[in-house]
């Protein structure tokens, strides 16, 4: 034992004189000396390493998907371009005189970036500095649709770009189309106006889990909602698609699970529930694995409703629902979306 004296004496001390360089105020926090002191390399190479640590080992998804390119190009416009810059042009004023400044993206995403670390930093924000964190952390899809377009961002030409973000529109319609046809973001167009309102309140309040539309809906005043809903809420009548099992499952259930006929609260008789028939496929396919792996925790005035029919417990391991069925189900109510995804290729035949 009193062999190890000195070393715990030592490292005591030492302990103490580190807090004490701080505690003292020693260290240099001003945003007017710029950017490089021994603080900032001392932060900086904290938060690079955290980060790289943290995101070991994350499975990176497939990142091809042009649907999912163009949700982030969007997402990217409406958020992040104001302080990163983007292909139609460089970052607002204000983004120059941030401390530590915002890198421009279109150059620094040509450099080595492992897709995980981008992943991470996107999700989670870097403290201390003006990057913010995505605004919910349930669900990392989107995330991820933001890392792809990341990746293809610094080679997109801005006519591209500009078709991509809906640039040409402005504000909803840049992701939802001029009269809520769909685009980047679902169709609004076959639902009824107390639906989309509920909906918008759920994403204002931060209750229904989506980064992009909590980000898009945060500042709405009441009389917008209404006004806004009255206008996408048409209640626009779709054809249903292949048949099948997905035909099967919405108009019978599936009885030996206990799981309702969609089309009972999804038909034409409840239009203060969603309608599904015409709706964006891949939109389908999303909101439907986010209720079976989070139940009500995907959130919207309703979810508790929808969950209960699905019969998601909160101790399950696998959503009641199999991925054969959810595909098919989007089969048979969706639409296959007309997205022109980068280099003209499209997101379906
Ligand atoms: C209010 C300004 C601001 C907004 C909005 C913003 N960021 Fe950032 N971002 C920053 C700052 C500042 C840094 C650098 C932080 C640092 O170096 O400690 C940063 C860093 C990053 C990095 C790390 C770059 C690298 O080379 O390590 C990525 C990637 C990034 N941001 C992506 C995004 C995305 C995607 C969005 C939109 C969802 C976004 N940012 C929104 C300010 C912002
Ligand atoms: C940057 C693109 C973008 C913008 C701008 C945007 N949205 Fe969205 N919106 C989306 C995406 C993506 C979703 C799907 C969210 C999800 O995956 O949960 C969505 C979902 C919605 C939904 C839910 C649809 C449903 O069937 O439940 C409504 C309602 C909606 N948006 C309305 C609006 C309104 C109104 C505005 C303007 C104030 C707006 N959005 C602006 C991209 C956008
Ligand atoms: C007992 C009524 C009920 C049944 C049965 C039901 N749902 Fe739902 N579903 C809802 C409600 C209510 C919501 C809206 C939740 C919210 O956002 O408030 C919903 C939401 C959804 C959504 C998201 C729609 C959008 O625009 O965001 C999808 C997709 C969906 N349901 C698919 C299905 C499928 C497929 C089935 C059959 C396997 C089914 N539902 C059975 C009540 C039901």
């Amino acid at each position: 034992m009193r062999t190890y004296r000195p070393y715990i004496v030592g490292a005591i001390g030492g302990v103490l004189a580190a807090a004490i360089v701080p505690l003292a105020g020693l260290l240099d926090f001003d945003a007017s000396r710029g950017q490089w002191g021994i603080t900032d390399w001392f932060f900086n190479t904290s938060v690079q390493q955290s980060i790289t640590l943290r995101s070991a080992g994350l499975a990176v998804p497939d990142l091809d998907d042009p649907a999912g390119i163009r949700r982030g190009a969007g997402h990217y416009e409406m958020v992040c371009a104001a302080c990163h810059g983007s292909p139609a042009g460089p970052p607002e004023q204000f983004a120059d005189d941030l401390v530590p400044a915002p890198p421009r993206l279109m150059e620094q995403m040509t450099n080595w970036h492992p897709d995980a670390r981008v992943f991470w930093t996107v999700k989670h924000g870097i403290k201390r500095s003006a990057m913010p964190a995505w605004p919910t952390q349930m669900r990392d899809d989107e995330v991820w649709d933001m890392v792809a377009f990341l990746t293809v961002m610094a080679a997109m030409p801005a006519t591209e770009y500009a078709e991509l973000a809906g640039l040409e529109r402005e504000g909803c319609a840049s992701c939802h189309g001029e009269a809520g046809e769909g685009g980047s973001g679902p169709r609004l167009d076959i639902q009824s106006p107390g639906y989309i309102a509920d909906a918008l309140e759920a994403f204002r309040q931060r209750t229904r889990a989506s980064g992009t539309m909590i980000a898009a809906a945060s500042r709405l005043s009441d009389g917008q909602i209404e006004e806004l809903s009255a206008y996408y809420g048409k209640l626009v009548d779709a054809e249903a698609g292949e048949g099948g099992l997905g035909a099967q499952i919405a108009m019978r259930g599936i009885p030996e699970r206990d799981i309702a006929a969609c089309d009972s609260c999804h038909g034409s008789g409840r239009p203060e529930f969603p309608r599904l028939m015409g709706q964006d496929r891949d939109y389908l396919v999303t909101q439907l694995e986010l209720f079976n792996e989070h139940g009500v925790e995907r959130g919207g005035h309703h979810a508790q409703i929808m969950a209960q029919a699905l019969r998601v417990l909160p101790q399950m391991e696998v959503g009641p629902l199999s991925e054969a069925e959810i595909e098919a189900l989007a089969g048979y109510y969706g639409r296959v979306p007309r997205v022109t995804g980068p280099h003209g290729s499209t997101g379906s035949p």
